[in-house]
């Protein structure tokens, strides 16, 4: 579902990320695990086609990203760090903006606004202004947006940063829910949410892929906290 290959990103003399490379089948869940700065997001954002890479190519769904940009991005729903909404707008009417822009129509919209509504428990605020909405639903709002239309590939940015441990709950229940429907990647630095909802596990350090398996591999003998710990503790 997803190929990154050779993946580097310079911001002047910063080497964000360092030739980066993995493969995600379908149906797989992956935390995206790092301390801060160690080039997730930026990575995030290559695979999304936000932002260019300086060297390296992503393909999705078998569709490469620079050369059929439009192709390929319709197959993936993303939630950035923080999440696009627009506060004059309605919770409905910002999810109708956001379908619109995705090429969706008419009646393959509706319905698709009100399938993202309905996981992701939006259905008591549908009509409330964006600003009016606390963090928790925002960030449900954020989610919806991304499933919107039902792309196969999920990319989140830290999905549960600064959420309060009632919201992280609710959180980690729609994505265990959006599993078996989407792969995922989701990029996180809490270790026991890697653990509890995902199936792999990628690591990246200093803007380098260090570790790439499944839970079980990276479990099996030491904690994770342990192997996480070995792989970008002090290095
Ligand atoms: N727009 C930018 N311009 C310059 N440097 C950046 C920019 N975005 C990120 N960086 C740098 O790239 C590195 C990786 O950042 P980022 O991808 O945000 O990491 P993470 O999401 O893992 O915290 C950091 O050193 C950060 O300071
Ligand atoms: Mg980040």
């Amino acid at each position: 579902m997803l190929e990154v290959s050779g993946l580097t990103k310079r911001y002047g003399d910063i080497l964000a990320v360092d030739d980066v490379g993995f493969r995600l089948e379908k149906g797989e869940v992956a935390a995206f695990l790092g301390p801060n700065g160690a080039g997730k997001t930026t990575t995030l954002r290559i695979v999304t086609g936000y932002l260019p890479p300086t060297a390296g190519a992503v393909v999705i769904g078998g569709v490469d990203l620079r050369r059929e940009p439009t192709k390929a991005k319709r197959m993936v729903g993303y939630l950035p760090e923080i999440p696009p909404l627009y506060p004059e707008m309605r919770v409905e009417g910002y999810l109708r903006f956001v379908g619109k822009l995705k090429g969706l129509r008419k009646q393959e919209l509706e319905k698709a606004i009100e399938e993202a509504i309905d996981r992701c428990r939006l259905k008591d605020v549908r009509r409330r202004f964006v600003y009016a909405l606390s963090k928790g639903y925002r960030q449900r709002l954020g989610l919806a947006q991304a499933i919107l239309g039902n792309p196969g590939l999920l990319i989140l940015d830290e999905p549960t940063a600064g959420l309060d441990p009632a919201q992280i709950v609710d959180m980690r229940s729609f994505i265990l829910e959006l599993k078996g429907s989407h792969t995922i990647l989701l990029s996180t630095h809490i270790l026991s949410e890697a653990a509890q909802i995902c199936n792999r596990v990628l690591i990246i350090h200093k803007g380098k892929l260090v570790g790439d398996g499944t839970l079980e591999q990276f479990a099996t003998g030491r904690s994770l906290e342990e192997t996480y710990m070995g792989l970008v503790a002090y290095s």
